[in-house]
């Protein structure tokens, strides 16, 4: 067997042309969505992440601020600005962008976010919403894989979802979203005991650990759908969790890194704006 290739970014960008015509629907009635994104520290990849979140509201004409600080920035200071974006008018969606420096406490930040501006899904109101099933802000990533699997008309209901790796941003909200759509899912962790007995049983398995080619095709069911969430760097290039060239030839279906998941992360961003403009211009 070998593999259809899930073109992330093709399946992005369809979604990014809709949401061209929503913003332009918008500006007839005088609305620009506006997104701010607090960026703290000097982690490489949070810079990287945050350039393509500025330059995806740029081409579809969604105002964005970033406010870039310095390491040594205080909570106090960061729980100002995000008091002060919660009162902007131009600022529609609020994200801060994790891992913020361990003397910031990561959920009093959350916290203070608007949830009506919370456009990444994590304010323990929405993330209750979530599990309970109430309308909210869907976290980028999970919302993008249920996405990519809806485009790609691979059936969730029923199925055996297996999610490898139990994170607050991926693996949990990602189980619930699975749950939502009636998949049986189990979220399997590090210290997983045989972790292959539970991948191989998969319909969809999902990585989502950050460990270089830790799925193997002696992990994967024949003709599983198999979604790499796992974002890893190897002399400056990308690499997925999943062993993409051999696992390509047991699978059904495969995303790949770079070109899967993350495309849709940052289109799934770019639609919780939309919604939030539309929401509070209402
Ligand atoms: N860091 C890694 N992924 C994410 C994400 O989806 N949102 C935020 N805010 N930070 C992240």
């Amino acid at each position: 067997m070998t593999a259809t290739v899930i073109d992330g970014k093709k399946i992005a960008h369809a979604l990014r042309e809709r949401l061209k015509q929503e913003v332009a629907e918008l500006a007839a009635h005088h609305v620009q969505p506006g997104l701010a994104v607090i960026l703290v520290g000097e982690d490489p990849a949070s810079h990287s992440y945050v350039r393509g979140k500025e330059k995806a509201c740029e081409s579809l004409g969604i105002y964005s601020k970033v406010y870039r600080l310095p390491a040594s920035v205080s909570e106090a200071e960061l729980l100002h600005t995000i008091h002060e974006l919660n009162e902007s008018s131009l600022i529609h969606g609020i994200l801060v962008q994790l891992p913020l420096p361990s003397h910031i406490s990561e959920s009093s930040i959350l916290l203070a976010i608007s949830p009506d501006k919370d456009v990444d899904g994590f304010h323990l109101m929405n993330v209750g919403k979530l599990q309970t099933g109430l309308p909210t802000f869907l976290p980028c990533t999970p919302h993008g894989v249920i996405q990519l699997l809806q485009y790609e008309n691979i059936p969730i209901e029923g199925k055996h979802a297996v999610i490898v790796g139990r994170s607050n941003i991926v693996g949990k909200p990602l189980a619930a979203l699975l749950l939502q759509h009636n998949a049986t899912v189990t979220i399997c962790h590090s210290k997983t005991v045989h972790l292959k007995n539970f991948t191989k049983q998969a319909d969809i398995l999902i990585a989502a650990v950050g460990k270089l080619r830790m799925i193997t095709a002696d992990m994967v069911k024949s003709g599983a759908a198999v979604i790499d969430v796992g974002i890893n760097r190897v002399n400056g290039r990308l690499v997925g969790d999943v062993d993409f060239e051999e696992v390509r030839h047991v699978a059904s279906a495969i995303t790949p890194v770079p070109g899967g998941v993350g495309p849709m992360t940052i289109a799934m961003l770019l639609y919780n704006t939309v919604e939030a403009a539309k929401r509070l211009e209402s």
